[in-house]
């Protein structure tokens, strides 16, 4: 048997799958909340995961995060990525660079032996700077190449830890919670039914590109993170879910 059936994972699985409508699921056995191997596993399932998606020539957008930071530590120089972009979702979002959408992207290029472009937006952007960026000729062109991608891949967040780790206003956070913010995902906010809640302001991908995407793969794992995940999954466009097993256990509460 595959070492998998031994931890029983491929049930698993096939449950989340069923209870999501999800194309496909990848768990790895452990709980990254406690432990940094099983962090590095998800990473690794990310980045096989990822290898086997894309085509030729293709634009793959991503979020950053300390588990896509892990995607790209695992991604190698591959013939199959060498005509691929790699580009940010979303622009600014207050995280250390190290976490930014852009580092990861580069990264995750000069690993694979594919190309990148950046999108340098500030962090906490004002009704009055997103107008006059979104007005400027360069940027337009990058937000059209961005929404070219057809696959994205991206982080899942605890509502109030991400809003903590990015610095959100008081205001917003009293906010969220005051709507019930139980996730974040490519800097959208959603309440248990999936619903988004809010929209961090920044440029990139908007909920409509990601609708319509061919892959939209969620990279997340760490028993406190289920119920946030299990949100997510709710919003009903995901269509691959890398986790790791007490998420999964987690998620299935939820379901
Ligand atoms: O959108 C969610 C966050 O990027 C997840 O970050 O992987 O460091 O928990 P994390």
């Amino acid at each position: 048997p595959l070492v998998k059936d031994l931890f029983g994972l491929t049930d698993l699985e096939e449950r989340i799958s069923r209870q999501f409508g999800l194309k496909q699921v990848v768990i790895v056995p452990g709980d990254s909340d406690v432990s940094q191997h099983t962090k590095k596993e998800l990473g690794r399932a990310g980045a096989t995961l990822l290898r086997k998606l894309v085509n030729k020539d293709e634009v793959i957008a991503v979020t950053g995060g300390s588990t896509m930071a892990q995607v790209a530590e695992h991604l190698t120089s591959s013939t199959s990525m060498k005509g691929c972009w790699f580009v940010p979702a979303r622009g600014g979002l207050g995280e250390s660079v190290e976490l930014q959408a852009n580092t990861i992207a580069s990264t995750m290029a000069k690993r694979t032996g594919a190309e990148y472009r950046l999108l340098h937006v500030p962090d906490h952007l004002g009704e009055e700077a997103y107008q006059s960026l979104i007005q400027d000729k360069m940027i337009r062109e990058l937000l059209d190449f961005i929404r070219k991608a057809r696959i994205v891949v991206h982080g899942i967040g605890d509502a109030m830890v991400m809003a903590r780790r990015r610095n959100v206003d008081p205001e917003t956070t009293s906010s969220l919670q005051e709507k019930g913010a139980l996730a974040e995902a490519f800097s959208y906010y959603f309440d248990k039914r999936g619903n988004i809640i809010h929209k961090m302001p920044t440029l990139g991908l908007r909920i409509e590109d990601i609708q319509s995407m061919d892959a939209v793969i969620g990279i997340a794992g760490g028993r406190s993170k289920g119920e946030a995940i299990a949100s997510v999954l709710r919003f009903g466009h995901e269509d691959a879910l890398v986790t790791d097993e007490a998420a999964a256990l987690e998620i299935l509460k939820y379901g």
